[in-house]
């Protein structure tokens, strides 16, 4: 059977970031730095222009993973798109990267998981290499979030930015250790409430969510280990959905690894929902940090409610 390799990464961010004065002063917003970085760990995030598109941020996302993989668009088979700010209903966001790539064949979907988007989409995409459904995925994480704020509500406008990562996985029918190890999806509809979009503007009950967050994590977590026969020890990475840096913090202490053996982009990127880890592994593979045969565990959270946790060695 098929297993699916992550043969390249990529990311992108718009060009404005605003640091949390400069938001707060933009958007005439009763907050502090000092506010918004003890809790959060946010100092800035970046913005979309005006008529950027999450499918413009996708595709450029996408062109570096493709060259990180040497690979041409031609081969590319399969577009999973998880999204929480698509550019319209339909046509999907996916089917639209498909044409700025210039790719004609194969098929293209979106995903809407909120935050946990990517790790759906790559669920999704190694469920169906493994069936044979295709042998090279694009699987991309793009949202453009402050075009869905309440700038009159402090108390989520300030959390979240825009940006998309990808990354492409391609099928190999070689025995080995790289690749997808596992992904584990969950959701409970009856906490939908907590994090929803409502009238088109995020709503958040921050502490709720803090709460669920940091056991279901851990559940995810505890269930990925368990499922590869692996220990805490085995793993080199931590690459969390970027929300908040204190439940990374806790994730990381969870698996007793060292600070810098987890991805942190959450001060620069603020949230990005369904691209925050896709960026994070895209930053992380371009520095070097992340290398051939490093077992990276990645793990999110998000509207639903939607969690779950990815193994994958690279
Ligand atoms: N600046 C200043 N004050 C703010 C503020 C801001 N940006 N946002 C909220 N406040 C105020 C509130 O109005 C409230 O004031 P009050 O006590 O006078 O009513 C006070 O701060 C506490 O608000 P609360 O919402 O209880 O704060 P908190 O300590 O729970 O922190 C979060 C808020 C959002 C940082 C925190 O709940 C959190 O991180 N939750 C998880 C969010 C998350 O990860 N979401 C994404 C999941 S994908």
């Amino acid at each position: 059977m098929p297993r699916s390799i992550i043969a390249g990464t990529g990311g992108y961010l718009p060009a404005r970031s605003l640091t949390n004065d400069e938001l707060a002063a933009a958007y005439n917003l009763d907050t502090s730095d000092a506010w918004i970085a003890e809790r959060t760990g946010i100092r800035r995030r970046h913005m979309a222009a005006p008529g950027e598109s999450t499918a413009d941020m996708a595709a450029a996302a996408c062109r570096e993973a493709l060259a990180q993989a040497g690979a041409d668009a031609s081969e590319v088979d399969a577009i999973i798109l998880a999204t929480a700010t698509p550019d319209s209903a339909f046509p999907s966001t996916a089917t639209r990267v498909q044409e700025k790539l210039g790719i004609h064949q194969g098929f293209a979907f979106d995903i809407s998981a909120a935050c946990t988007g990517f790790i759906y989409a790559v669920g999704v995409a190694d469920s169906m290499i493994r069936a044979g459904a295709c042998r090279s995925a694009l699987v991309i994480g793009a949202e453009a979030f402050t075009r869905i704020l309440d700038w009159t509500d402090r108390g989520t406008c300030v959390l979240f930015g825009d940006g998309a990562g990808a990354v492409l996985l391609r099928a190999t029918d070689e025995p080995g250790e790289r690749g997808i190890l596992s992904t584990h999806l969950h959701s409970d509809g009856r906490h939908g409430d907590i994090l929803q979009v409502e009238g088109g503007l995020v709503r958040m009950a921050g502490r709720e969510v803090f709460r669920h967050a940091v056991s279901k994590l851990a559940s995810a977590v505890d269930e990925a280990l368990a499922a590869n026969g692996l220990a805490k020890a085995d793993v080199q990475w931590l690459v969390p959905h970027q929300a908040n840096l204190r439940i990374i913090d806790a994730m990381g202490r969870k698996l007793g690894l060292p600070s810098e053996r987890v991805v942190v982009t959450v001060d620069r990127h603020a949230n990005t929902s369904a691209a925050s880890i896709p960026l994070a592994l895209a930053e992380a593979t371009r520095d070097g940090r992340v290398a051939a045969g490093d077992l990276v565990l990645m793990e999110a959270i998000g509207g639903g409610l939607t969690w779950g946790a990815a193994l994958a060695r690279f």
